[in-house]
């Protein structure tokens, strides 16, 4: 054969290759990932009623060591370890509209000190207070994706000034917000509903302790509570869920020294990764009255253990900053974690949570989070409460407002005003006047 047509030859062959290669791989990511029920195979849950040597946990006074025994394991295997901070938060309020909203609301931003120090690492935090209110408001805290400026229209509100994920949907430009990210996130914060229901809203944007990509460590809150001579995360240390949900106990902090708030009736909220954050910070800090999930998935509510949709190793690859070195560990070996996600959830007990789901949110596995929230349910009732009052996950829109509560709404990933009203409906019938 000439040489030219050999080449040419060559040139088809490889060509034919690189498609195959290119098919096989397609084919290998989508068929890495379960989608069918039948398919999720066998597992077996560990006990949250069982302590790490064998006995069962029989009342509420051995929970509380067995609760102290899963908040280890997912320190040491999951989210990695909260540095403690040995000083205390300082703040200052930076603006303030009492007309906010025509009128509705007050708007208030405060930055938080996290240190203590003004030259120190801060994050800024965004309130509506209901003008219409005769007491200190409860409050749905939650972090926000884009920047405070992202979840309302008010041009009032400062724009974030740490770095921004670059994306059409964010309005950002070389990774810092502009007039064009306003308002960006606002359709899943439904700021009006919440204020005339008598709630306070406060939210934060994570990226202010710890910006979402993989080389965020450096700008995030993380090395400055460094040990003495450390310089690189431990495998057991906290990474960026880890931080952002330290960042909501802060500003608990906060709003405990806020006349206008109702410290003892905070409800946390979160959405997906920062519904991750919020259930590991609800499971550390006992100051949040109430939780809900918003279709937090793979590392949120879902159990890891089911094969279907977002796998550990996955989310693990996808994100390494989420969560702790450890937790790589289980990659490909997940029956071997000493946690599943409902002993998660267990912590928030006897609290009430909500988990909410959506019905083409497949990726974090809706049923996967019900039937997580159902193996919760045993440790709420030897708690006194009522538990989750369903055994099987209900059909669309049929919310169960027990004290595990749940909701699977048709649509995909997003937080919806159907979402927020079930919410409201939840706090309003769990947040009950402490005082
Ligand atoms: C990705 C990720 C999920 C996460 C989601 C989100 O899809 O795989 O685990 O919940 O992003 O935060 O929107």
């Amino acid at each position: 054969m000439p040489i030219n047509k050999l080449a040419a030859c060559h040139k088809l062959a490889g060509a034919v290759l690189t498609i195959q290669l290119l098919f096989s791989v397609t084919v290998s990511q989508t068929q890495q990932f379960n989608y069918d029920e039948a398919k999720v195979g066998a597992y077996t849950l560990p006990d949250p009623l069982v302590m790490m040597n064998g006995r069962k946990v029989a009342s509420p006074r051995d929970w509380a060591k067995r609760r102290q025994e899963i908040l280890r394991l997912f320190e040491t295997n999951v989210y990695g370890r909260t540095q403690k901070s040995t000083t205390r938060i300082s703040f200052a309020e930076t603006s303030r509209d009492p007309k906010a909203l025509g009128g509705l609301a007050t708007r208030k931003e405060v930055t938080v000190f996290l240190t203590g120090k003004k030259d120190g690492p801060k994050m800024n935090v965004l309130f509506f207070l209901p003008n219409n209110r005769k007491q200190p408001a409860p409050v749905f805290i939650g972090l926000n994706f884009n920047g405070n400026q992202a979840v309302s229209n008010d041009p009032g509100i400062a724009l974030a000034a740490s770095w921004l994920r670059d994306a059409k949907d964010t309005g950002a430009v070389n990774n810092r917000a502009t007039e064009k990210s306003r308002g960006t996130e606002s359709s899943r914060w439904a700021i009006e509903m919440i204020v005339k229901r008598g709630y306070a809203v406060a939210t934060i944007y994570n990226g202010d302790l710890f910006p979402d990509h993989k080389d965020g460590l450096k700008e995030s809150v993380i090395p400055v509570f460094y040990r003495k001579g450390q310089t690189a995360l431990e495998a057991y240390d906290w990474n960026a869920i880890g931080a952002w949900a330290w960042g909501l106990s802060r500003a608990v902090d906060y709003i405990e020294r806020d006349k206008d708030l109702d410290a003892k009736r905070i409800a946390l909220i979160g959405h997906s990764r920062l519904g991750k954050a919020a259930l590991w910070a609800g499971a550390q800090d006992e100051r949040f009255a109430l939780v809900i999930s918003n279709e937090s998935g793979e590392g949120g509510a879902a159990l890891a253990r089911r094969n279907f949709g977002e796998t550990v190793e996955r989310i693990n690859t996808s994100f390494p900053h989420w969560f702790c070195g450890n937790f790589k560990k289980y990659n490909r070996d997940v029956a071997a974690l000493p946690t599943d996600q409902h002993m998660l959830l267990t912590l928030i007990a006897p609290r009430p949570l909500y988990i909410a789901s959506a019905q083409e949110d497949q990726w974090a596995d809706p049923h996967g989070e019900f039937l997580s929230a159902k193996a919760a349910d045993p440790v709420y009732r030897l708690l006194g409460t009522d538990g989750l009052g369903a055994n099987e996950m209900p059909g669309l829109h049929q919310p169960i407002t027990t004290t595990i509560g749940h909701h699977i709404r048709a649509g995909k990933h997003d937080v919806t005003n159907y979402d927020w009203e079930q919410f409201l409906n939840f706090a309003d019938k769990h947040l009950r006047r402490n005082h």
